[in-house]
């Protein structure tokens, strides 16, 4: 958590992405034509039933952070299929809805012979009593927020070594009145006598709170006596192991046929390139485009760890001169994007041709973009992210996809970045955006606002650096403003341009906050950017948190 943090609470936000849901299976994001594993080789997994709840991502995170390999199912998936998949255990994830509700999301009732130890997260602890003869109803009074949780019974496995009083944090407003018959209450709070239970017997246990969310402290203990003691899970998952057999299923499905890759120099895309490289050498080819809209020196650590020291077979295209005519007079921010969607397909489009005949096109896609997501009623995150899904190549490509990636947590994708021997630099880069500085460089981009940009933009990095506060940030950066006022440098009168600075702390850029970023350092940042850069005369520091703003200026 950022101590920066105004209010010291992140509630981690689903990030419901619109990645296209066609070609998906009805149950789930896996297909066995791809690199997803779909049985995986991976004799150990977790399968969460996602019932639409907000938090039903960080439930998958948690489980593998506990190294157990673990897959999210629409709610409805058929009993038959889950045993197919012998999962060790399910997760019930919450969800937002009343279990009596006409529309109310429940599961294959068969789930509950399969004999699998389950766990019943909230919404899911109402499904027990649904589906197996309990009662719930409307609770009183919401049970929002922390609650002290004693637990009564402790030999439940579920509570294996810990503490008789916990803090724990609930979301629901339903209650669970009658617990089926089999079950027993194993711990309660102020407001619910079931607040826990269990059938010991039927290996089902229940909880009204949320163990993944890190304002229930222990819940990564309690999950992982679920995980590791009830489930009887190892720890088999594990980036190093991921390796190998990344490797071994892209051999397989390459074959001896080459390979194109996008490379960005983003994190997604650089991990996917030296994986892949890993797997099949000289098959790839990786195209990086230079659309005149990168950072400071972007270019060059590009080249140097992917042609230099991967030795990948790397097609530099510079497109600066093409990207800047094309935005020439351009001032629309949604013209200016569309613009260099476009241009980029055109330009990547002839480098495909040039790098010559390949069978397979690489992607860094991951796992919560193929998540088929529940629909939240009245989440609005889905329609946020939409606008930034631009850029998508064209259906006439006639590749096959190879997405390596597709199974993995943004965070796992770090940490298979460093197995791979990348440097810190690129695993644990900022995002930036597709359209780069277009959407930091307001009005019309002219290569000389290019340029104040840039050199601004890497003086803020430079010195979050050596304050160490880069790599503790969601995303630092410089935005170039087209107000010009005046100003007086020398004897001189200026007239020129203004530099904001934007620090944002976020979980996942949905929401964000701005960050207390020391005076000291402000005021270094500023006395450089005035004195070091020209064509400029005034820092400005942005105090927006999203909402009401967003991260990019545009
Ligand atoms: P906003 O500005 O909407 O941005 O608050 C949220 C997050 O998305 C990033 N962003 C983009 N990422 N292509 C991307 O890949 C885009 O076109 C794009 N636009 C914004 C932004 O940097 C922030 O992390």
């Amino acid at each position: 958590m950022n101590p920066w943090s105004a209010d010291g609470i992140h509630v981690p936000i689903r990030i419901a992405v619109a990645a296209s849901t066609k070609n998906r299976s009805p149950t789930g994001p896996l297909r066995p034509d791809n690199l997803c594993f779909e049985f995986p080789i991976m004799n150990e997994q977790i399968v969460i039933l996602d019932f639409g709840s907000q938090y039903t991502q960080v439930i998958a995170r948690r489980v593998r952070e506990a190294s157990v390999y673990s897959i999210i199912l629409r709610y409805d998936t058929p009993a038959e299929e889950i045993r197919r998949l012998a999962p060790k255990g399910i997760i019930l994830s919450g969800g937002p809805s009343s279990v009596y509700a006409a529309d109310a999301p429940l599961p294959d009732k068969a789930i509950f012979k399969l004999g699998i130890p389950i766990l019943g997260i909230c919404y899911g602890v109402q499904i027990f009593a649904h589906s197996l003869g309990g009662r719930v109803e409307k609770g009183q009074h919401r049970e929002y927020g922390k609650a002290t949780l004693t637990v009564r019974d402790g030999s439940c496995p579920l509570f294996r070594k810990l503490p008789k009083s916990l803090q724990v944090w609930n979301s629901h407003g339903d209650k669970l009145t009658r617990i089926p018959t089999g079950f027993k209450p194993v711990a309660t709070t102020d407001n619910s006598e079931f607040a826990a239970i269990e059938d010991r017997k039927r290996h089902l246990y229940g909880i009204q709170f949320h163990p993944e969310v890190v304002h229930t402290p222990r819940g990564r203990d309690l999950l992982n006596n679920f995980i590791q003691g009830i489930c009887g899970c190892g720890r088999s998952w594990t980036m190093r192991h991921y390796v190998d057999q990344a490797v071994e299923e892209i051999r397989k499905q390459v074959g001896k046929d080459r390979v194109i890759l996008g490379l960005s120099g983003g994190v997604d895309s650089s991990v996917a390139a030296a994986l892949l490289h890993k797997a099949v050498g000289d098959q790839l080819t990786c195209i990086f485009v230079n659309n005149g809209l990168l950072r400071a020196r972007e270019e060059d650590v590009v080249q140097e760890v992917f042609g230099r020291h991967f030795k990948i077979r790397l097609q530099y295209e510079n497109a600066t001169g093409l990207f800047l005519k094309k935005l020439k007079g351009i001032t629309d921010p949604e013209r200016k994007r569309k613009i260099i969607g476009k241009t980029f397909i055109d330009v990547f489009q002839t480098a495909t041709k040039r790098a010559g005949a390949a069978k397979f096109l690489a992607q860094g896609t991951l796992y919560p973009d193929v998540i088929e997501s529940v629909p939240i009623a009245g989440n609005p995150a889905a329609m946020i992210k939409s606008h930034h899904n631009v850029g998508g190549l064209p259906k006439n490509m006639k590749f096959k996809l190879v997405e390596p990636l597709k199974c993995l947590f943004k965070d796992e994708v770090r940490q298979l970045g460093l197995e791979l021997g990348l440097p810190k630099e690129i695993v644990y880069r900022q995002p930036f955006p597709g359209p780069g500085l277009a959407v930091r460089c307001l009005g019309e981009i002219t290569s000389d606002k290019l340029r104040i940009l840039r050199r601004a933009d890497a003086i803020v990095v430079e010195e979050m650096k050596a304050a160490d506060l880069y790599y503790k940030t969601w995303q630092t950066f410089a935005v170039l403003l087209p107000v010009r006022s005046v100003g007086v440098q020398g004897d001189e009168r200026t007239y020129d341009y203004t530099i904001a600075i934007r620090a944002v702390e976020s979980q996942d850029g949905m929401t964000a906050d701005w960050v207390r970023v020391p005076y000291d350092l402000l005021e270094r940042i500023s006395l450089r950017i005035t004195n070091e850069v020209r064509g400029l005369n005034r820092v400005v520091l942005d105090l927006t948190s999203k909402p009401p703003g967003t991260i990019e200026w545009e």
